[in-house]
C-alpha cells in the first residue's frame, strides 16, 4: 500500500469553512497502527501545524476517523511490536507521544468518529481528539496488560485525567472492554449517535461548534484549556515511554504477544 494511502487525507466544505478529514486506512488490519501510520500522523500533524501559522481560519475543524465499519483502531500493532527490542519499543512509543502530542495541540476543534473497536493506542489516539463521537456499538477498552504489556501512547497517563484515578486503572488493570453506553456515563465519549449518520453527525457537531466562534478564541480557549490539563503530561509520556522499552525485556511480554498472535490465551509468571 503507497503511504500516502495509509493515512487519507481530505477536506469538506461546513458553513464555516473548509473541514479537514484524516482517515485511517487498514482495515484488514483493523487500523493497528504500525510505524508507518504513526510516521503519517506526525508528518500530516507537522503539515496543519504550519498552514494554520499562515492562516488560522484556513482549517476549521480536523475530524480524525478509520476505515471500514469494524474498528476504529484496535491498538498498536502486535505483529510489527513482536520483533521489538526494548529500544525499539521504547522509540515506538516516543514516535506515538510525538504525533498524538501535535495532535492534541493543534488549535482547531478535533473531533473522532469512534465504530467498532477503539483499543490501546485506538483509545490513546481518540483521547488526544476533543470531541468523541461514538457509534452505540462502538467498544473501548485498554487491553494492554492481557498481552504482557502497558499502553505506550499516552494511555497511563490520558485515560485518568479523562475519567478519573480509580475508574481509569480498574480499566487498565482488566483490560475489560466496555461499550458505548458505559463510556458516555464514565465522561470518556461526548455523545453516541446512530451508526448510519455517524460521518453526517459528526460533521454537524463541527459546524455547531465553529459556525458562530473566531478561530482565534477558540484558539486560545483550547491553548488554556489543554494547557491546564496536561501540564504534567510531558513528563509522566517521558516516564511512560522509557516503561513501554523497558516492559520488553519480559517473559510476560514475550509470551502475551505471541498467545495473541496464536489467537490462545496468554498464561503470565509475573517475569
Ligand atoms: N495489531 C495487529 N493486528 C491486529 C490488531 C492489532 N492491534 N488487532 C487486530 N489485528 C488483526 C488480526 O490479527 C487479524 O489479522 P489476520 O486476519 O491476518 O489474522 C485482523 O486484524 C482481524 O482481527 P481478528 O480476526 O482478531 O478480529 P476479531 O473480530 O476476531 O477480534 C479484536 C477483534 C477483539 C479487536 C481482536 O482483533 C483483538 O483483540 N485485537 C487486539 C486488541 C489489542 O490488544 N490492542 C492493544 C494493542 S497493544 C497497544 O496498543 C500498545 C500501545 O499502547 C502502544
Amino acid at each position: 500500500m503507497e503511504l500516502d494511502e495509509i493515512l487519507k487525507v481530505e477536506t469538506q466544505e461546513i458553513s464555516s469553512g473548509t473541514v479537514e478529514i484524516w482517515t485511517v486506512n487498514r482495515p484488514e488490519k483493523l487500523n493497528a497502527l504500525n510505524s508507518k501510520v504513526l510516521g503519517r500522523l506526525d508528518t500530516e500533524g507537522t503539515r496543519l501545524e504550519s498552514i494554520l501559522k499562515e492562516d488560522l481560519a484556513a482549517r476549521r475543524a480536523l475530524i480524525l476517523r478509520g476505515a471500514g465499519e469494524k474498528s476504529f483502531v484496535a491498538g498498536a500493532d502486535i505483529s510489527e511490536m513482536q520483533g521489538f527490542t526494548p529500544e525499539d519499543a521504547r522509540d515506538f512509543s516516543r514516535l506515538g507521544h510525538r504525533a498524538f502530542g501535535r495532535l492534541e495541540k493543534l488549535p482547531i476543534p478535533t473531533l473522532v468518529m469512534l465504530q467498532g473497536f477503539t483499543l490501546g493506542g485506538g483509545l490513546e489516539l481518540a483521547m488526544c481528539c476533543d470531541i468523541l463521537i461514538s457509534s452505540p456499538t462502538a467498544e473501548f477498552g485498554q487491553p494492554e496488560s492481557n498481552l504482557g504489556l502497558i499502553p505506550g501512547f499516552g494511555g497511563t497517563v490520558r485515560l485518568a485525567s479523562r475519567i478519573g484515578l480509580g475508574k481509569a486503572l480498574e480499566l487498565l488493570f482488566s483490560g475489560q472492554r466496555i461499550k458505548a453506553l458505559e463510556a458516555q456515563n464514565l465522561g470518556l465519549i461526548n455523545r453516541i449517535v446512530s451508526d448510519t449518520d455517524l460521518f453526517q453527525a459528526t460533521l454537524k457537531v463541527a459546524d455547531e461548534l465553529t459556525k458562530r466562534s473566531s478561530p482565534l478564541a477558540i484558539a486560545m480557549i483550547k491553548r488554556l484549556a489543554r494547557a491546564a490539563e496536561t501540564r504534567h503530561f510531558e513528563l509522566a509520556c517521558q516516564a511512560e515511554a522509557e516503561a513501554f522499552g523497558e516492559i520488553f525485556k519480559s517473559e510476560d511480554k514475550r509470551e502475551g504477544v505471541s498467545a495473541f498472535l496464536e489467537k490462545r490465551k496468554g498464561s503470565f509468571r509475573g517475569k
